[in-house]
């Protein structure tokens, strides 16, 4: 039996099969009410203890200065299709509780439930979010004065999404492609592991 398929295997929300992390995008600023409801969106994701230790710093293409300190973080082979996002956000968990500073071992789980919301909130507004890991967090770290009480998230390239046909040939290809997924069969169980 084939264990990966391209299709959904059951129906789900429009904005889940919509979703995906492009990388090209239209020289056009996000709004400021926009980037509002992504950050809205993010607010309203369940956490631990309803601790919602996410926070989240981001720049504008136009506020150049902070925008070049994000994306001078990122590998190279990301820099190649960022370089054309007009938004850029670093996302961050709070390592401790607030109200006793015991460790919350669950707060960049809940950062990346944050992130979900975030990126289906821009699927429904024709915004793309690209996140990504492939940066150096120490370098972000000293270059925008991140305290020690926050751990490093990833870094999200968003825009409207723009012509593939602009990209370099292998991203192009990988724009338009199929994406596939693991079939439910092999991770879903309804018994004992
Ligand atoms: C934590 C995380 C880190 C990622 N890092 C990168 C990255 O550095 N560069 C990149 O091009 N894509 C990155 N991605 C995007 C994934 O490659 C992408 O989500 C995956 O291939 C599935 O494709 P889809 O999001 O279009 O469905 C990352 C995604 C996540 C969730």
């Amino acid at each position: 039996m084939e264990s990966q398929s391209s299709k959904t295997e059951y129906p789900v929300s429009s904005l889940i099969k919509k979703r995906r992390s492009k990388r090209a995008y239209l020289d056009k600023p996000v709004e400021q009410g926009k980037i509002n409801s992504l950050f809205e969106a993010a607010r309203w994701a369940p956490s631990s203890m309803n601790e919602q230790p996410w926070s989240y710093l981001y720049a504008t293409k136009d506020q150049k200065e902070l925008w070049n300190k994000l994306f001078d973080t990122l590998m190279e082979g990301n820099k190649i299709w960022v370089k054309d996002a007009p938004l850029l956000v670093l996302s961050l968990a709070r390592k401790n509780f607030k109200k006793n500073d015991k460790t919350n071992t669950t707060a960049k789980y809940d950062l990346g439930g944050a992130n979900a919301f975030l990126s289906l909130q821009a699927t429904e507004m024709g915004l793309n979010v690209h996140q990504m890991g492939g940066f150096d967090a120490h370098q972000v770290r000293l270059d925008l004065n991140i305290p020690d009480e926050y751990e490093i998230g990833v870094i999200m390239a968003i825009g409207y999404p723009g012509d593939p046909d602009l990209l370099p040939e292998n991203l192009k290809q990988r724009e338009v492609a199929p994406r596939f997924r693991k079939i439910q069969d092999t991770f879903v169980m309804n018994e004992s592991f």
